[in-house]
């Protein structure tokens, strides 16, 4: 029998983990996984407080998405993607339908296999569809890391992309309320200070030149960033003067992370074209894919679409959302952030903050919410920098979790805190309880790190 040490070194041995140097890696070895929680090799139980990478929305083992894909198992693995298949036409309709479009103009899907790839054709859309070649995205933004999906990602993941083989794409400063790059603490300021510089740095490029303005609607791996109110709305109206197409990468706030079915939903606002992946199959399946409003699709009715991918429309992938979908529906999962976890959130993690004087910033909205570290309350003074070589004492803090039994996402001095939609309060309580005995950790190891 192969014992968890074994696989720890057989993975040490032949893996290569994303995004980490390898030497020092000592996590948990995964084998399973049942509702809200995971477990290892030895059988421990972790609580997944970020949904993996925000993106297992119903948590682990959802018995009716189980079975629609054995059953679609059994029925067909693959057809050309040049004839039409059943799967693909029954998940268009329903994404649709749960589209910002829906009952309006409609629209219509491209699919892909991941967040990268759905952010990469539909920048090839919006070229095509403009005929112009710029594309502005967000500094503290996170888009994919294959190579053209790195060039549009604003942060530090796309160094290692550089030179970057996609030209056109400039980048702006976004609206960041708890850390302005606009030197405001008044988020009303901000927004305005945050849209006139989006519109100074359109009229520096040549407004005429600029394809699409792509960006997530929740900033998601770099803090979870809720807009200000009306920024978004702003945006979509310096798209529409301008000729812009707007494109909201909603790989992380889709299907229900934001408490609706789209943060475009939540927040009222209507873009060209959404990116998904992640939780459309509540990450069951590898499937990412465009939506695309109608008007524009119809484009392509007379005119080669000019992008394909052998596993695009996978049947596997189609069986897997159609399922997930039906059980967010059935469930009222795309609601419950707003109706119930959000409320939960908020409340708990602010007594946290009460207590935790390294808590700088609790911060979210749906049931995507993050803790924001700080060194000095009152200056603001990230624990750690961001971007910054250093994880300081961060890994104490996950280091703690992992040994209390929780799973949860973080980047330099943030954590992500985005349970799958299911939990219950009690799952939750129980988690929280367990973060806070780590944040104690974390306290600990930072002011010995002071002496
Ligand atoms: C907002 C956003 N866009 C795109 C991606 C890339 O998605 P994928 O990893 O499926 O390529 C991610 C991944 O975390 C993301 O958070």
């Amino acid at each position: 029998m192969i014992v968890a040490e074994d696989l720890k070194t057989l993975h040490r041995d032949y893996v290569l983990t994303p995004w980490i140097a390898q030497g020092n890696v000592d996590v948990p070895v995964i084998v399973r996984g049942e509702g809200v929680y995971l477990f290892d090799a030895d059988g421990k139980r972790y609580t997944d407080l970020s949904s993996g990478l925000v993106a297992a929305n119903l948590g682990h083992g959802y018995k009716s998405v189980l079975d629609a894909m054995h059953a679609q198992i059994d029925r067909l693995c693959f057809s050309p993607t040049n004839w039409f298949q059943d799967g693909r036409a029954k998940l268009g309709q329903s994404l649709v339908a749960i589209s910002p479009w829906a009952g309006k103009e409609g629209g219509r899907v491209f699919y892909t296999t991941s967040g990268a790839q759905a952010n990469e054709d539909a920048v090839k859309f919006a070229r095509m569809l403009t005929g112009r070649h710029k594309i502005l995205t967000a500094y503290r933004s996170f888009h994919g890391s294959a190579a053209g999906a790195a060039a549009l990602t604003g942060e530090n993941r796309r160094w290692n992309n550089e030179p970057e083989i996609m030209p056109g794409v400039v980048r702006f400063w976004a609206n960041y309320p708890y850390r302005s790059p606009f030197h405001t603490d008044d988020p009303k300021v901000e927004v305005e200070r945050a849209l006139q510089h989006v519109r100074d740095v359109i009229a520096a490029e040549n407004a005429d030149s600029v394809a699409a303005l792509l960006i997530e609607p929740v900033v998601g791996s770099n803090g979870v960033i809720v807009p200000a109110d009306g920024y978004l709305a702003g945006l979509r109206a310096l798209c529409d003067e301008h000729g812009i197409l707007l494109i909201f990468d909603e790989v992380m706030t889709g299907f229900g992370r934001t408490g609706a079915a789209f943060a475009a939903i939540r927040f009222n606002v209507v873009p060209d074209m959404i990116t998904f992946a992640k939780g459309v199959t509540s990450a069951y399946a590898p499937l990412g894919g465009v939506l695309i409003r109608e008007k524009l699709a119809q484009t392509f009715d007379t005119r080669p679409l000019g992008a394909g991918h052998t596993y695009s429309g996978h049947p596997l992938n189609m069986a897997t959302a159609i399922a997930a979908i039906e059980a967010y529906q059935a469930g009222g999962y795309f609601e419950r952030g707003r109706t119930t976890i959000e409320g939960w959130l908020r409340t708990k993690l602010g007594k946290l903050k009460e207590k935790h004087e390294l808590i700088g910033d609790v911060r979210g909205i749906g049931a995507f919410f993050a803790l924001e570290f700080v060194s000095d309350r009152a200056k603001r003074t990230p624990l750690i920098p961001w971007q910054g070589k250093s994880q300081g004492v961060m890994p104490t803090l996950f280091g703690a979790l992992r040994k209390a039994g929780v799973y949860a996402f973080g980047r330099y001095n943030v954590i992500h805190i985005a349970p799958p939609l299911v939990i219950e309060e009690a799952e939750l309580d129980e988690a929280i309880a367990k973060l806070d005995g780590a944040l104690g950790e974390l306290e600990s190891a930072y002011a010995a790190s002071l002496k």
